[in-house]
């Protein structure tokens, strides 16, 4: 028997009605601030995940989709959706334009990753990204709309954030942790490899020895230029006013090359190890990196399936019509009335012959309003026969006028 791919899940109800639910919301609420839909193709050349997201990445170094297609291409499945929507900002012009611009996407992200509870190999991110507000109460306003999505479905969250510094300050502190770094033989092998390609990485690795050599480290935030620490200190008093909770955590790093000053992850509680449900940050290069005009950029993205656990549907109330044969001669009537009902209505159908009790049954499985049955008795007496089983009422009444209501 075929199964699906190793890491890889099928959406089935009730998950996939809270995904769609999940999506209405968060999608209303960018709306809300100033955000328009974009999509992007899945597969896109290697080179622009290599050049954005960055070479010395897990994620580009360890874990793409990538192959030839066909035509000879060098493509890969997107492991990220900023990439993408940089590019399409940059295709559509709108760097040269000077414009403003605000996106949001959703959809399924492939990374090769060690499979476990809430991390996958295609997993979906709802995420937004927006072109040119350098300002930074535009990271605020970021930061509090995606508090106002989570706040929506009910989901506890702490925020953790850092400052990575910008042209003026990242260069001069690198050189200050590869100081650092240049005796420390004892990190691992995967911190040496980062001493050497990039070395701010080295701080959020997971191994406990190397914890203990990086308590000793300079960290960034101390180190940052005072354009920087500014921000960062107008950031908080702004989360501050409108009661954003936030820890600073300088080794907060995230795992994408192409973030300079804000970046932030959203973590929650009680989903076991993988408790980064959603991460973000500035990305003012990212533009330019990409061939484009210097345009400043920041976003953020959510992991859907990590916070499908968390989210609570609202209790469904009973919707609809259903409706059944009673006997073999009127199950074309039940068919017509279906199809001209389904342009007002929402109705299911059971094309099979069988008794009320049955079809009563199957109405309040499908959590319908209204059970309507059609027999002999109704086919004589040209009605049909329904039940409300909202408050249990029934009646009979004539088809014409019930297709006339
Ligand atoms: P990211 O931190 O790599 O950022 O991913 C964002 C979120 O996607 C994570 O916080 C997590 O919830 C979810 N996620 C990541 N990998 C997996 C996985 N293997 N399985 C399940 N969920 C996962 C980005 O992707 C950036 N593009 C975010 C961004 C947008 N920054 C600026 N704009």
């Amino acid at each position: 028997m075929i199964q699906a791919l190793r890491g890889m899940k099928d959406l089935l109800s009730p998950q996939s009605e809270k995904y769609i639910y999940f999506i209405e919301n968060c999608s209303k609420i960018a709306k809300k601030y100033g955000y328009e839909y974009i999509e992007t193709p899945i597969l896109e050349e290697t080179a622009l995940f290599k050049r954005s997201v960055g070479e010395s990445s897990d994620i580009v170094g360890k874990e793409m989709y990538q192959f030839t297609d066909k035509g000879g291409n060098d493509v890969c499945m997107r492991p990220e959706g900023t990439a993408g929507v940089v590019r399409a900002f940059i295709q559509q012009k709108y760097d040269r334009a000077g414009v403003q611009k605000k996106f949001f996407y959703y959809g399924p992200m492939f990374r090769y990753e060690r499979p476990q509870k809430g991390r996958l190999r295609e997993f979906h991110q709802f995420g937004v990204e927006s072109f040119n507000q350098a300002d930074i109460r535009e990271d605020a306003t970021i930061i509090l709309m995606l508090r106002d999505m989570l706040d929506f479905f009910g989901i506890g969250y702490k925020l953790e954030l850092n400052s990575l510094g910008c042209s003026d300050c990242m260069p001069a502190y690198r050189e200050k942790l590869v100081n650092f770094l240049q005796n420390e033989d004892n990190i691992c092998e995967d911190c040496k490899r980062r001493r050497e390609t990039n070395p701010i990485r080295v701080l959020d690795c997971k191994n406990k020895s190397c914890q203990d050599i990086y308590k000793k480290a300079p960290l960034l935030i101390d180190n940052l230029c005072s354009t920087c620490r500014d921000e960062m200190s107008t950031l908080k008093k702004i989360l501050d006013s409108f009661d954003v909770a936030y820890t600073i955590n300088p080794k907060l790093v995230r795992g994408l090359d192409y973030y300079n000053k804000t970046a932030f992850e959203f973590v929650s509680d009680g989903i076991g190890a993988q408790n980064a449900i959603a991460g973000g940050g500035r990305y003012d290069k990212l533009v330019e990196y990409l061939d484009g005009k210097p345009t400043s950029g920041i976003g953020f993205a959510m992991g859907i399936e990590r916070l499908m656990d968390l989210i609570v549907m609202p209790k469904k109330h009973r919707e609809g019509y259903y409706i059944g044969a009673l006997c073999d001669e009127a199950q074309e009537r039940c068919f017509k009335l279906s199809i001209k009902m389904r342009k007002t209505e929402k109705v299911s159908i059971n094309y099979d012959k069988k008794s009320l009790k049955a079809h009563l049954k199957n109405a309040d499985k499908q959590n319908a309003r209204y059970c309507i049955c059609i027999g002999e008795d109704e086919l004589s007496k040209d009605s049909v026969w329904i039940k409300d089983l909202e408050n249990k009422k029934e009646k009979s009444i004539s088809y014409s006028e019930f297709l006339g209501k």
